[in-house]
């Protein structure tokens, strides 16, 4: 083989190897001579003197280009510009009395440049590597190594780092194995659409990719791991939203000879090392609510728990009122629904008028606002309601003096989902709570199941593996949404982190379950056959959960979206703007896989 040309293994290698990192370097090691690697942050032409800020993965140092110290080196650094990938040696001195830069933890000293190596030049970046920028997230996620150069996205995805490894030591610790399970595989039911992929050696089949690994993991305990877990990416074809993805990952774990206490128990030690994990604090014990209580004091069974800001039913307030409007709402079946703002006296019309305005966006007809002051109600309805309905107001709603009532009278749902919209709002401009709060609370007590309007059969609130409550099973057919079931949601400021229950572990029940779902036996036995053979020899008792990784780290960092908190998101159309996903594929692929598609 022909040795190469000089030229090339110039361009091929770098011969300035780093001997300290950038971010390392300290007073301690002023009058040593070190090397740098790293990437030009910033360049500084003060006249005769060049100040580059050095950048790599440990942080950023100063570098001085003096001529006076290498002429060569000055001059090089002249050309060098922001993104620049560079090899530096020189000296560390103690920078000169007066321009010490404290908010910079290496802002005592600073290196001088006696030589450089530009290992690689870069392009202009389409935006400027700092922790905050203005650029448009299509572009960011266009320029996803650069974008990850960015210290507020690279220190989301090393806290996921953390947080990962805090779970598996804690898992490790406690006797869980973390088994695989596949990507090509069945459906499972959690209620989204599937990614399918089709198969090649068995034409016209298709896989699905896993919404879950709920069957697998069931499967697992029954072969005698009896504590599983995996980080478990999960693919679920749904419309996006802030805290959606369609690939993400779980913190899934499944435990044979457990109840609810147990899952419950080992979770919030889970969370607790977490948010150890990231510098916070997970507040123990968690408090635990009743799915109907949710529903009834928060309008939702994910409740925002940071603040008060409650709920309730006021029906009863104006079941004789000649209020015109709360009346016919009243006589068609609708309801008032108010919620109660602590200290929203403070508030003025205008922002009264403001929430209504959003109400009415929502759908609402619009508010009605009460303030308590001095013992007296005041309202721009006060002239309707008799003295009578004001005091039972009063008592219902426990309104003190400063507080505010806001009423929406219509049908249940809108009002909870109006008002819930409201009191995120609310809270945030009377600063009834702190950004860093953490207020997490088990949901427990579901429903099994509710009725699906437009397809007229009932569903599962969580999935069909979920044991109902010994009590239930007596009346799931006479009463079926009066079954409850043994499920637990971990809900933390109002955001669904995670969810789990006990699982049925009889054939028998599961196929009642089935039933009662109107899935046919022949349906369930080649969709869940499986599953039901091996519920049949020796099936332990068991019961999990499944966390959300990517929606934990989001809130662990603060972020407001999920995509911060994975390397490579989707865009809410589902798209990869880096590589260009999805794409179409190669007529030849296609017919190898028996498919032809019928969009135009
Ligand atoms: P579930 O469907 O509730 O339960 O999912 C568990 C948790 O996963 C997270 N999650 C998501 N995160 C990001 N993007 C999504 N599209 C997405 N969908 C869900 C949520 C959610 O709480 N097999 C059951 C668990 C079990 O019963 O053990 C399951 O998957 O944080």
């Amino acid at each position: 083989m022909n040795e190469p040309t000089k030229d090339v293994r110039a361009k091929a290698a770098y011969t300035l190897k780093r001997t300290a990192l950038c971010g390392a370097i300290s007073a301690e090691n002023v009058g040593s001579e070190i090397v740098l690697n790293g990437w030009v942050a910033r360049r500084r032409d003060h006249g005769g003197l060049i100040f580059v800020d050095l950048r790599d993965e440990s942080g950023i140092v100063q570098v001085v280009f003096d001529p006076r110290v290498s002429e060569e080196a000055h001059r090089t650094a002249e050309n060098l510009r922001s993104e620049f990938v560079v090899g530096v040696s020189g000296l560390v001195r103690r920078r000169p009395h007066g321009t010490e830069n404290p908010s910079m933890p290496t802002g005592e000293i600073e290196v001088v440049a006696g030589q450089i190596e530009v290992i690689n030049p870069s392009l202009t970046p389409p935006f400027e590597v700092k922790r905050e920028v203005k650029a448009d997230e299509k572009v960011r996620l266009r320029y996803r190594y650069i974008d990850l150069r960015r210290d507020e996205i690279h220190e989301c995805l090393k806290l996921r780092h953390r947080v990962t490894k805090a779970v598996r030591d804690y898992l490790d610790n406690l006797g869980f194995t973390e088994i695989e399970t596949p990507f090509l595989t069945k459906s499972t039911p959690e209620g989204a659409r599937d990614f399918l992929v089709p198969s090649r050696l068995q034409p016209g089949r298709f896989y699905a990719l896993p919404q879950s690994p709920q069957l697998f993991k069931q499967t697992i305990v029954i072969s005698g791991f009896e504590r599983y877990y995996q980080i478990a990416k999960c693919f679920r074809d749904e419309d996006l939203r802030a805290d959606r993805q369609p690939e993400f990952t779980q913190i899934d774990i499944e435990m044979a000879f457990v109840n609810e206490n147990d899952v419950m128990e080992l979770v919030d030690g889970m969370l607790e090392a977490a948010f150890h994990a990231a510098g916070k604090r997970y507040p123990r014990p968690v408090p635990r609510m009743k799915y109907d209580d949710a529903l009834e004091n928060y309008g939702t069974d994910r409740p925002d728990t940071r603040f008060e800001c409650r709920m309730l039913s006021l029906n009863k307030c104006f079941k004789n009122t000649e209020f015109r409007i709360f009346k016919d709402v009243l006589k068609s079946g609708g309801e008032i629904r108010g919620m109660k703002i602590d200290g929203g006296g403070a508030m003025s019309r205008s922002d009264f008028d403001s929430l209504n305005k959003k109400a009415q966006e929502l759908g609402a007809r619009g508010i009605v606002w009460f303030v308590r002051s001095s013992g007296q109600l005041t309202s721009p309805i006060s002239k309707f309601l008799s003295d009578d309905e004001k005091k039972n107001l009063i008592e219902a709603s426990a309104l003190m003096d400063g507080d505010a009532l806001i009423l929406i009278a219509g049908l249940r749902k809108l009002c909870d989902e109006v008002l819930l919209a409201l009191r995120a709002r609310t809270a945030e401009n009377l600063g009834l709570f702190k950004k860093e709060d953490i207020s997490p609370v088990w949901i427990v007590d579901f429903p099994l199941l509710e009725f699906d309007e437009t397809e007229r059969r009932y569903k599962t609130l969580h999935h069909p593996f979920t044991s109902p409550t010994d009590d239930s099973l007596e009346i799931l057919d006479q009463d079926p949404l009066k079954a409850r079931a043994r499920a637990y949601d971990i809900v933390i400021n109002g955001m669904e982190i995670g969810g789990g229950s006990i699982r049925i572990h009889k054939r028998d029940v599961q196929e009642k379950m089935f039933e009662v779902l109107g899935i046919p036996p022949a349906e369930y036995e080649t969709k869940f056959g499986f599953l039901l053979e091996a519920l049949q020899y020796g099936a332990p008792p068991h019961g999990g959960i499944a966390l959300g990784l990517d929606r934990l780290v989001m809130l662990l960092a603060g972020r407001e979206t999920i995509r911060d908190t994975i390397a490579f998101p989707k865009t809410q159309s589902a798209t990869c703007p880096l590589t260009g996903a999805p794409d179409e594929v190669d007529p030849a692929q296609l017919k190898e896989l028996y498919i032809k598609t019928t969009y135009e």
